[in-house]
Formats: structure tokens, sequence, C-alpha cells
């Protein structure tokens, strides 16, 4: 492909769905969501943060539960606001004031939380929302502000939204992070937030997706995806890149600039890349991103337009089994630890390239090492589709699909697979194996050729949030037939 082309994928068509202490380790910053049927005690998995040296936090909501686990731990936390509750947040300035009592405040003692930022919504501009956060984000983002700084914490607590990178883009005729500016139907909403929040101390955050250029656009040059060359560069101005997370962010920079904010802090709120659920998504490639990505990192570098230490939260901390798979079945799979907190492959935080698995969660407790398969005594397999259907509907088949890990098990593999998901999902309670006398529980591991079949955990959220998630399952996932 020419110049040109790959010029296209960097600035346009990125995403559509993303201090320094001692260490390097010290700078790095984790992604918490919690959209999983079986999650562990918040204490535990704080502890686990603790251990691996990761100082910067960043969640979805402000869960109480959650956020009390950091009292003392002295992390740096960033609290968000979902977009569902921008509307309230905006409607009266009361609610932002309320939201911040109940949410920072009472966490804001001596000994308690640390709390850096409060996220107003997430991605609320992506195009894919259609412009429904367009009227509702800058007013709540405003309210969030003035109740910051009247309960006296704005000085330290700074209000900010954090942006898909889809928000800026570089026009198709001049494909360069020069050219970039941000996108037309926002752009003069953008300029008065990011003035708005530069006025204020607040950073632009950002997510940006290499992975996602790669998965929406299969002529994509892969290597450009990645942080350890491969011969392309692409010059914009003198300024060579060779990576598209440069390049992208660089087009940020010039964006900025051009709203007159060129020294506006930048954090990037998501970067990563995740190990299963497509062709691309797998431990190798994501170990791949994470060496060059820490690598990157820990030389401060930063980009051609912008040197220096960057500010960056990975995503994600934890696999989450029960995210929407509408932008891909890799949704599931962003954790650098498994859904019961093990590292996924050897990742040195501090990008010395020492090659060692981070600490995974200690005292983590599994239900019986049992699984629920298809009965190999069955011959009349008529009923397996509707069966396997119901069971992944209800649980996370997203392993079975093409280029997955567990994409090559045979008919018989899927159901037992599905079978599995669902009983596990459901705490391995006897009835949820039956499947018309179609399935059987075992005591032998039924994991083969590189496709786990997990046994699951205890949930620290107990049978209720089994339920609950069953629900949203049903409600919101079964549209979504994997098979
Ligand atoms: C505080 O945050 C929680 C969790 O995100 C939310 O459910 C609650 O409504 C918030 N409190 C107020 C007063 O808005
Ligand atoms: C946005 O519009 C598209 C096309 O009209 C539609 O399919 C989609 O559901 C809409 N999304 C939202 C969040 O409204
Ligand atoms: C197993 O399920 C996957 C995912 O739907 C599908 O691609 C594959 O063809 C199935 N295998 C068989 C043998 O039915
Ligand atoms: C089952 O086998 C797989 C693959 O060998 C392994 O990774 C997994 O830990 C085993 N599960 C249990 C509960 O022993």
């Amino acid at each position: 492909m020419n110049r040109r082309e790959i010029l296209t994928w960097v600035c346009c068509a990125t995403v559509a769905a993303a201090l320094v202490l001692a260490s390097p380790a010290a700078a790095l910053g984790v992604n918490w969501g919690t959209i999983m049927s079986h999650p562990l005690l918040p204490t535990t998995v704080v502890q686990m943060i603790k251990a691996n040296g990761i100082t910067k936090v960043k969640l979805f909501d402000a869960d109480s539960w959650t956020v009390s686990a950091f009292a003392g731990t002295g992390i740096e936390l960033m609290l968000a606001i979902p977009n569902d509750m921008l509307k309230h947040i905006s409607s009266d300035y009361s609610h932002a004031q309320d939201w911040v009592k109940e949410n920072v405040t009472k966490h804001d003692y001596d000994g308690g939380v640390n709390i850096k930022y409060v996220a107003v919504g997430n991605e609320p501009f992506l195009s894919s929302y259609n412009g429904s956060f367009m009227k509702t984000t800058f007013p709540a983002l405003k309210n969030i502000q003035k109740a910051l700084d009247e309960a006296g914490v704005g000085n330290r607590i700074k209000a900010t939204v954090p942006l898909n990178a889809d928000v800026y883009n570089s026009p198709e005729s001049n494909p360069l992070p020069s050219a970039g500016d941000f996108r037309g139907d926002i752009h003069s909403l953008m300029v008065d937030m990011v003035r708005f929040m530069h006025s204020n101390g607040a950073p632009f955050v950002v997510n940006i997706y290499p992975f996602l250029s790669l998965y929406q656009n299969p002529d994509f040059p892969i290597d450009f995806a990645f942080f350890d060359g491969g011969g392309r560069t692409l010059n914009d101005r003198g300024h060579q890149y060779t990576n598209v997370f440069d390049a992208n962010y660089d087009t940020l920079v010039w964006s900025l600039k051009k709203a007159g904010v060129s020294d506006m802090k930048i954090i990037v709120g998501e970067v990563g890349w995740p190990t299963d659920g497509d062709k691309h998504a797998n431990t190798e490639n994501a170990k791949r991103f994470y060496d060059g990505f820490l690598k990157k990192m820990a030389q401060n570098d930063g980009t051609p337009m912008r040197s220096g230490h960057m500010d960056v939260y990975l995503f994600g901390l934890i696999d989450e089994d029960m995210k929407s798979v509408l932008p891909g079945n890799f949704e599931r799979h962003w954790g650098i630890f498994t859904y019961d907190c093990r590292p996924k492959f050897p990742m040195d935080l501090s990008g010395k390239g020492n090659d060692k698995y981070l600490k995974r969660a200690t005292g983590v407790q599994y239900l019986p090492e049992q699984w629920c398969v298809l009965n190999p005594d069955v011959k009349q397999l008529s009923a397996l589709g509707p069966n396997l259907d119901y069971a992944c509907s209800l649980s996370d088949c997203t392993a079975l699909g093409y280029g997955s890990s567990c994409n090559d098990l045979d008919r018989g593999g899927n159901a037992s697979y599905a079978f599995n998901m669902y009983f596990q999902m459901q705490d391995q309670d006897v009835r949820a194996c039956n499947f018309e006398g179609l399935a059987i529980i075992t005591t032998k591991n039924a994991s083969r050729n590189g496709c786990l079949f997990p046994v699951q955990i205890v949930s620290a959220a107990g049978p209720s949030a089994v339920a609950s998630a069953r629900a949203l399952l049903v409600a919101g996932i079964a549209a979504i037939l994997l098979l």
C-alpha cells in the first residue's frame, strides 16, 4: 500500500468504538472495570495492585465499597460518573454537589482515599452514540468542577472528560498529524471544553487503541500497530513516525494547539491489547505490544511533538465477562490479569524487559474442580444447537469464535464449552448442568489444546450478583448469539 493509505488509517480510521517517582512502574496506571459476573473482594484486588507497584487506578464509577478499599494506600484514583448519569448531573447544580459530597469528600480525609480526578462520562462523544451526550457532558463537567471548587478540593481534584481518539482526526486529503483537528460535528464544543479544562488545570484524557486500527482495517500495516518498527515510517514536517500510537497522540497535540491550548496536559486514559476473541487478539501480540509500549514509557521519550514523560493508564486490569460484545468478541479479554487475577503473560512494568509474571492475587477461592460437559454416551445430537445457543446467550462463549483460543473444537467440544461456561456462571448449580439430558458433570479437567475450560471463583458479590448478572445478560446480550 502507498504511504497515503497508511496515513489515512493513522489519522482518520483509528478508532470507532480509548508523579514520576523513583521507578518508571510507579508512573503507570491501570483501568479497573468491573463488568464481571464473579468479582473478587475489592481489598483483594487493591492488594494485588499494590503488590505490583501500580500507583494509579482509573475506575468507571464511584462504587463506595471499591473506593473505600483504597483508603490509606496512597494509590491515586480517577473516579468516574457513568454516561447515564450525565443528564442528571447537568440538570441541576445540587445534583453535582450531592455527587461530590457522597463520592469525593466522604473519602477525602487524612489517611483516606487519594482522589486526583473525576472523569465526567466515558467517551461520551463516541461517533456511535449519535450525539446522545452532546448537550449534557459539558454542563455536567462545569457543575462537577464547580462543586469540587466549592467543596475546597478543586485545587487538588480536577474534573475531566475521557474521550475516545475519534473526537479528532485529519482530513483524508491530508492525513498527517499536523493536519489534525477536532471532529467537525463537535468542533466548537470541543474547543470550549478544552479551554475550560485547561483554565482549571485539568488534563485532556484520551483513549488510544492501536489494536482497533488493526481490527477495523484489514489492510492496516500490522507492524505499525506495535513499537518495534518494521521499516515503515511516516514523515510529517520532518518528524518520523514509526507507530500509530505516536501518530495518533500527536494528532491530538496538533488539535489542542489549534484550539489555543498547546501546553494542555495529556493523559492516555486507556491503552492496551486484548488476548482473545479475534485473530489479532492473543497473548503473543499482547506481549509484543506491551513489551514495546512499556519500554517506550521507561525511556520517557514521548512523541515527536511532545517529548518527555507520558501519563498512561493501561486497559485493563482484569477480564470482564459481561461487557457488551457489540464492538467485538475481544471486548471481554482486555485484562492483563485473567478473571481470577492471574497474570496472563510475563511483563515488566518498569520497561526494562525483565520477563517476569506480575504477582497474582492472593486468597482467591475457587469453586470445586468440576466441569459440565456433553455426555459422551449421548448419540442423538439434534437438540445440541438450541441448548448450545441458550448456554452461550447466558454466559460467555467469546473464546469459541473465529481466530479465538477455542475455535478449533469440534461440534461436541463446542457444546461442552458452552455447557461449562453456563454451569460456572451459575456457580456450578447442578440444575445448570442438564440441557435436556445432554450434559454431565465431570471432575476430569475438560480443557484441551490451549482452550481453557475455566472453573469459576467464589464471587465476592454473592449469588444475588449472579442472578442480576443473568438478568443483565438476558436483557442485553441474548441478541448476540455466537453460534
Ligand atoms: C455516587 O456514585 C455512585 C456510584 O457510581 C452512584 O450510584 C451514586 O448515585 C452517586 N451519588 C450521588 C449522590 O450522586
Ligand atoms: C446510532 O445510529 C445508528 C444508525 O442510525 C443506530 O443503528 C444506532 O443504534 C444508534 N446508536 C445509538 C446509541 O443511538
Ligand atoms: C464451534 O463454534 C464456533 C463459533 O461459533 C464455530 O466457528 C465453529 O464452526 C463451531 N464448530 C463446529 C464443528 O461446529
Ligand atoms: C485444567 O487444565 C488446564 C490446561 O492444562 C490448566 O491450565 C488448568 O489450570 C486446569 N484446571 C484445573 C482446575 O486444574
